[in-house]
């Protein structure tokens, strides 16, 4: 077994990962620092972000009003302290993307422009045109390109933490060229691996998005937090679930219904198509209810309209808006309305981490969508999800140097033997597996279907306890679980394998903590439980690993100046 040294271990290639190797490596130069991905950084999911990043910038804006803003959007379960350590640091991540080469829009005037984003007060987010994950991605990439001491594993999947004496201390990977599992060492491992929006049917994630990092915390006895609330956003393309940028409301694009109504004046009023996304996806979809919306090959939808803003601003503002639907729907939004319902997009819960990013696990770090610090609570605000990869992605990285240049390497001998150890179970559990008579495709979406229908945009008692039980009728089924190809090279069935046991684990997080909410609040929406309940639940979810199933557990919740009170908008 060839074992491999590094201080710190990155996983994941995305802006929250490259954003802490960069950081890393400017605290010192003797650190060595490995990026581990199961895909080529650029083809993180970070790269198909469109609308912005929020920052307060503008004469009219405060770090004290986007705090605000976040916290109201997060009704109020977010930890306030980590949501003002992100609305201080925010502007100046911005800036330094600018410094980087990143080509923000810009004003006439040469300063950056900002616009107009959901449950925002002001006009706060940064942007690129409509493509700005893209060159957000580019520039943090070209960036980590000129320190030679962040060395990238591209296509390795991480399959196991290696845990020695109560410290994370490595990772177990597969090198994809052969399927050999490596031993890679390390004083700090950071998880930087995204969401899980693919335990869903209907999403706007890309197929990577499979939970994975969540998964091997989760299976580390890390605890998951605050897993039941998934955002819905209200503007996906139906049948592919492809994002129509909230830029396209930002910049004054309208939602209609088949009578030709801006229905949102029945719901929001006071904000319309610049309300947050809980509110919007829960009108929808009451407008579906409603028979109000029309209806296609891919279910029931509404309009989004973005005619009136002119072939002149759409090409400008939302270029990429116009070629999705043009090439996805043969659709040119500057002549037509264009089909959009909720769509699965977000995870607001994650591992576990405090305001740098550690975990409970010593040695043990996160950062991203795969991490709840948290500022998003139960609701994020569009656009404060690039900017919160940045902010913590840097401290994770910084808090994660700052250790490591303190800590002894590991001896390696125990994770030696635990990286032979999963070497063996891969090869018995899939590659050599005799026998086994179920398929990957069929428990993957029967678990994309449990999840629709137990953990939508409306839920109850009953829609969760039975996503609950078929999870766990789905866990057993992969039990029986057999490989068509026993490969060595770029063995794709054997990791998609690995991904739907990850996935698997951590949606039986999602339905057990939402089962266990008996209340509503943000994205949580239970018909049984319409309103939220302070007394007994502003406090976070915590799912720890049980062989039985998840195990919730309540933490506090911090408020420091923003005292919960009514959501009102
Ligand atoms: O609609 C969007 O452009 C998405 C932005 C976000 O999720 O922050």
């Amino acid at each position: 077994m060839e074992t491999i040294a590094y201080d710190i271990v990155i996983v994941g290639g995305g802006a929250a990962g490259l954003r802490a190797a960069i950081a890393a490596a400017q605290i010192s130069d003797g650190l060595s620092i490995a990026l581990v991905s199961k895909v080529y950084p650029m083809r993180s999911h970070t790269v198909s972000a469109e609308g912005g990043a929020a920052a307060a910038f503008g004469e009219d804006d405060s770090t004290d009003l986007h705090a605000f803003d976040t916290i109201r959007g997060s009704d109020y379960l977010a930890d306030q302290d980590a949501v003002e350590a992100f609305v201080t640091e925010a502007p100046g991540e911005i800036i330094q993307l600018e410094h980087w080469g990143c080509p923000w829009s810009r004003q006439p005037d040469g300063r950056l422009a900002v616009r107009a984003f959901g449950g925002m007060s002001v006009h706060r987010t940064v942007f690129a045109a409509d493509k700005t994950g893209f060159h957000l991605l580019h520039t943090l990439f070209q960036t980590s390109l000129k320190y030679e001491r962040i060395v990238r594993l591209d296509e390795f999947f991480v399959t196991s933490l290696l845990v020695h004496d109560g410290q994370c201390s490595g990772v177990a990977a597969i090198d994809l060229r052969d399927s050999e599992v490596r031993c890679i060492t390390a004083k700090a491992v950071i998880l930087c691996t995204g969401g899980l929006g693919r335990i869903f049917s209907f999403t706007t994630n890309a197929a990577i998005n499979t939970g994975d990092g969540m998964a091997l915390a989760y299976r580390a006895d890390v605890p998951l937090k605050d897993m039941e609330f998934v955002q819905y956003h209200p503007t996906g393309l139906p049948g592919t679930g492809i994002l129509m940028t909230e830029a396209s409301r930002g910049e004054g694009g309208y939602l209609v219904n088949k009578e030709g109504q801006r229905f949102l004046e029945e719901y929001i009023p006071s904000k319309m198509e610049l309300g947050p996304r809980d509110i919007l996806s829960r009108a929808i979809m009451q407008e579906i209810e409603k028979g109000r919306a029309f209806d296609g090959p891919y279910g029931e939808y509404v309009h989004l309209d973005i005619r009136h803003l002119g072939e002149k601003k759409i090409d400008e503002k939302l270029p990429f808006v116009r070629e999705l639907t043009t090439k996805f729907v043969g659709i040119d939004p500057v002549h037509e309305p264009i089909p959009v319902r909720p769509v699965v997009h977000y995870m607001m819960g994650g591992v576990d981490t405090d305001i740098e990013g550690r975990t409970p696990l010593p040695g043990l770090y996160s950062a991203g969508e795969a991490a709840c610090v948290s500022i998003n609570g139960a609701n994020r605000l569009g656009s404060n999800s690039l900017t919160e990869c940045l902010v913590f992605g840097a401290k994770v990285g910084e808090q994660a140097a700052r250790d490591a240049l303190e800590a002894p390497a590991p001896a390696g001998d125990s994770e030696a033997h635990q990286a032979e150890a999963e070497q063996e179970r891969l090869i018995s559990a899939y590659l050599d597996k005799a026998g086994g008579r179920e398929r990957i495709a069929p428990i993957r979406r029967d678990l994309q279907a449990a999840m629709e229908r137990g953990a939508g945009v409306y839920r109850t008692e009953e829609s969760m306890k039975e996503a609950v039980e078929e999870v766990r009728a789905l866990k057993e089924r992969f039990r029986d679980l057999a490989l068509f190809d026993r490969d060595r090279a770029f063995n794709t069935e054997l990791v998609a394998a690995l991904e739907l046991e990850n996935m698997l684990d951590v949606a039986e997080t999602v339905v057990a903590s939402g089962l266990e909410r008996r209340e509503s609040r943000g994205s949580h929406t239970r018909r049984d439980y319409p309103d939220r309940d302070d007394e007994r639940f502003l406090t976070h979810s915590l799912a720890f690993f049980t062989p039985q199933g998840p195990r919730i557990e309540y933490g506090d919740v911090t408020i420091t100046r923003w005292p919960p009170a009514e959501r009102k908008y």
